[in-house]
């Protein structure tokens, strides 16, 4: 080993060492279908409009660090009830990474049912909390009695529900969260990434039970590249989580951008409304293959099944031919042989399906 190596040994933590950074790929000329992002740009009427905005942000300002203007249009947009707080994050990434902060501590523990957003456990795992996956059954389904199980040996601070779920794009049964709210002692963070897509909510449920709070992002809705995300829920409980978030987390840049878009929901509503109509035409087009699994999505995603130990081979041979999906990469589990594509436009997806054809 190097001095330098040695080094980093010496001073970085174990667990972060230890850690696989996260990884993303570069998409060069690919159709990007690999990240759950809305394909679709502005209207040009849009585009000027926002020029003209951005002309006279003062960027040489900090940002209000309570983004005060955006929080009403996100309040409108996401059906936040009147009684209930919002916390802003850089992402809801930076959320997730908030409450590690606040809730954080030895012994403490993360719980996520398995396979789920893969942010749970890295963000758990870098900022010292312990993290606990629970597997979901065969279908995806939450397996409650083992759920159960391991909520009462190990009391979460926080479990964590991607509603629909991340990478599998099924909603868990309703019922059931609402008894893993009564079981829990600590928080249960409904995570909605995908609201736009699934048509369900456990928005309007707040202050029905005092350890739920929502989450949310723009980011599947149309707005990755500006970093947004929010909690919503008791303020007794977003106060404290406030004193940790750094207090200009939210630039000069997302606060106009997201203000302004927002504005013009019904631009992304008939967007997302688009890629819900694409997701059932591209479902039943590989709903026609034969060797593939498909499961159902309430998402902007479909997960998909190939014949055992091909899902390299097909993921390479859809890349080839000019298509970037996502490669889950296991090979025994609940995700074996898995692929996951993002709905993209009507042109996007047939490219995909015919790359897929071919390389089936
Ligand atoms: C379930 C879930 N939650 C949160 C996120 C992260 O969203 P953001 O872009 O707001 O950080 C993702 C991103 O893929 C996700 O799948």
């Amino acid at each position: 080993m190097s001095e330098l190596s040695h080094k980093v040994a010496q001073w970085v933590r174990t667990e972060i060492r230890d850690i696989a950074a996260y990884h993303v790929p570069d998409p060069g000329d690919l159709i990007k279908l690999d990240a759950m992002e809305n394909p679709y740009t502005w209207p040009e009427a849009m585009l000027t409009e926002w020029q003209q905005l951005v002309r006279d942000l003062p960027v040489n300002r900090y940002p209000d660090p309570a983004a005060k203007a955006l929080t009403v249009e996100l309040r409108k947009a996401m059906g936040v009830p009147d009684n209930m707080g919002v916390l802003l994050g850089n992402g809801s990434d930076e959320i997730i990474q908030i409450l590690a902060l606040a809730l954080g501590g030895s012994k403490r523990v993360v719980l996520a049912p398995e396979p789920s957003f893969v942010m749970y456990k890295m963000i758990a795992t870098f900022s010292g909390l312990e993290y606990v996956g629970v597997p979901l059954n065969a279908d995806f389904s939450l397996d409650m009695a083992v759920m159960e199980q391991a909520i009462q040996q190990h009391d979460p601070a926080v479990i964590y529900l991607a509603y629909p779920n991340n990478p599998t794009g099924n909603l868990f049964d309703e019922e059931e969260i609402e008894a893993i709210l009564k079981m829990a002692n600590g928080l249960v963070v409904v995570d909605e990434a995908y609201h736009a897509f699934a048509g369900k909510s456990f928005m309007n449920r707040l202050g029905e039970f005092d350890n739920l709070l929502v989450m949310r992002t723009v980011s599947k809705l149309g707005l990755a590249g500006l970093r947004l995300g929010l909690l919503a829920g008791p303020n007794e409980w977003l106060n404290e989580f406030d004193k940790v978030r750094l207090p200009y987390n939210i630039n000069v840049m997302t606060q106009a951008a997201a203000e302004f878009a927002l504005k013009h929901i019904a631009v992304f509503d008939e967007q997302t409304r688009l890629i819900r109509e694409e997701r059932s035409r591209l479902f039943a087009e590989m709903e026609k293959l034969d060797g593939i699994t498909l499961y159902p999505s309430a998402a902007n995603f479909i997960l998909f099944r190939v014949p055992a130990g091909r899902a390299n081979a097909i993921f390479d041979g859809i890349k080839q031919r000019g298509v970037l999906i996502k490669n889950m990469k296991v090979s025994s589990g609940p995700l074996a042989d898995c692929l996951r594509v993002t709905v993209g436009t009507q042109r996007e997806n047939d490219s995909f399906l015919a790359a897929l054809r071919e390389a089936l």
